[in-house]
């Protein structure tokens, strides 16, 4: 109502609301580099597609005459209380999201404006150290991509638990980067300028592989040597032998998977599959949801990404089952688009709708909301 009442007095909203308007304002005036590199998928995107598509398969089932006047959205997660089950995904090259290339920092102020939780990308634009200082009060967690050195691998753990971060969280479908046309055609990899490499730069493990004072090439071309080690089975002792912090796999679709990883004592599967951007041909995320919720059988917490761009996909993504469902696509683009009055604009906007649907429909807490408040419509 509140709203409403600002534009009866004039003040209409300086920000899109819903994902079309915010992806088609994106697709108008933001760089073609910046563009093809957040809205492309892998191959012919089918799988980017197939996400969001997955969510019109369901529909929130109403209930009325419940009393659902007072929600609560709360989610509690590794011993903290979360206003809501929103995340932000991990989003690598998130700097370039800001014309001053600080979008990491930026995004990490939305966080602390909303309660939000970031999940920094290992790909950041500033030191992780200064990506977490500016989260308030909110947990932050930190993805890291792992690289062929376990010396260095240590050192980003070791600086990430020390600086604050709450979680690691290790994507496991990203050591070889993704097949992606809409880049490839115009030979945008922007991981290859040294601005996101912040993280190694500022490593005393990196800097002793580059030497004193290196020149960007030489950057760049370290980093690509430390890339490309698919994280295995036999990885996860030594990774687990890091740090005490809880740690996510991120990137499980398959029920095995989920179930092994957490009898090898990983502390939370985070079901993902990239937004499409990794493998094509491989169908919906939310597709595989169920089976991994069954698997993980509220053992740990299930965090969800890929295809979600409304609070009613939050809902959807709960009520199948997610603990956190986490925004990727979304909130690149509103930040760069809006800065961080975008951006919190944007997650307060997905607060608000999912607060809305729960209210109307009649599921006014998470634990109202489970598989019978949801049905699939194509069956
Ligand atoms: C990503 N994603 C990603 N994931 C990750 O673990 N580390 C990373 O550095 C990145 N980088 C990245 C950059 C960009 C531009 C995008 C769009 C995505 C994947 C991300 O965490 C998430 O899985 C997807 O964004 C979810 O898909 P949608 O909802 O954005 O389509």
């Amino acid at each position: 109502i509140e709203l409403y009442l600002g534009a009866l007095g004039g003040v209409l909203p300086a920000h899109p609301f819903g994902y079309a308007e915010l992806e088609s304002a994106a697709m108008a005036v933001l760089p073609p580099e910046l563009r093809t590199y957040v809205a492309g998928g892998s191959g012919d995107e089918a799988t980017q597609r197939a996400n969001v598509e997955a969510f019109g398969r369901y529909a929130v089932v109403p209930r009325m005459l419940r009393a659902s006047a007072e929600r609560d959205l709360s989610v509690e997660v590794f011993g903290r209380t979360l206003s809501s089950p929103l995340m932000m995904a991990p989003v690598g090259v998130l700097g370039i999201c800001s014309p001053d290339q600080h979008g990491d920092v930026h995004a990490a102020e939305a966080s602390a404006a909303t309660g939000v939780p970031l999940i920094g990308s290992t790909l950041m634009s500033d030191p992780l150290e200064d990506v977490v200082a500016a989260t308030g009060d909110t947990p932050a967690w930190f993805q890291l991509y792992t690289p062929k050195n376990r010396d260095l691998a240590a050192s980003l753990v070791r600086r990430a638990e020390q600086a604050g971060y709450e979680a690691i969280v290790i994507t496991l479908d990203t050591w070889v980067p993704g097949w992606r046309p809409r880049d490839l055609a115009s030979g945008n990899f922007p991981q290859l300028r040294a601005k996101c490499l912040a993280n190694y730069t500022s490593d005393p493990v990196f800097q002793e592989m580059t030497g004193p004072d290196p020149d960007p090439g030489t950057v760049v071309m370290t980093w690509v040597g430390t890339f490309g080690h698919p994280v295995t089975w036999e990885d996860l002792p030594w990774l687990r032998s890091l740090t005490d912090l809880p740690i996510l796999v991120k990137g499980i679709c398959h029920p095995d998977d989920a179930r092994r990883a957490l009898d090898e004592g990983v502390d939370g599967i985070y079901c993902s599959n990239h937004g499409g951007r990794q493998a094509n041909g491989g169908g919906s995320a939310l597709d595989w949801l169920p089976d991994v919720v069954a698997a993980v059988d509220h053992r740990a917490p299930v965090v969800f990404d890929s295809g979600v761009r409304s609070g009613a996909d939050v809902v959807k993504a709960l009520a199948v089952g997610a603990d956190l469902v986490a925004l990727g696509r979304p909130y690149a683009f509103a930040l760069a688009l809006g800065g961080v009055p975008g951006l919190t604009h944007l997650l307060r906007s997905f607060q608000a709708e999912t607060d809305l649907i729960m209210a109307v429909d009649g599921y006014p807490t998470r634990a109202d909301l489970g598989p019978d408040a949801i049905r699939r419509t194509d069956r």
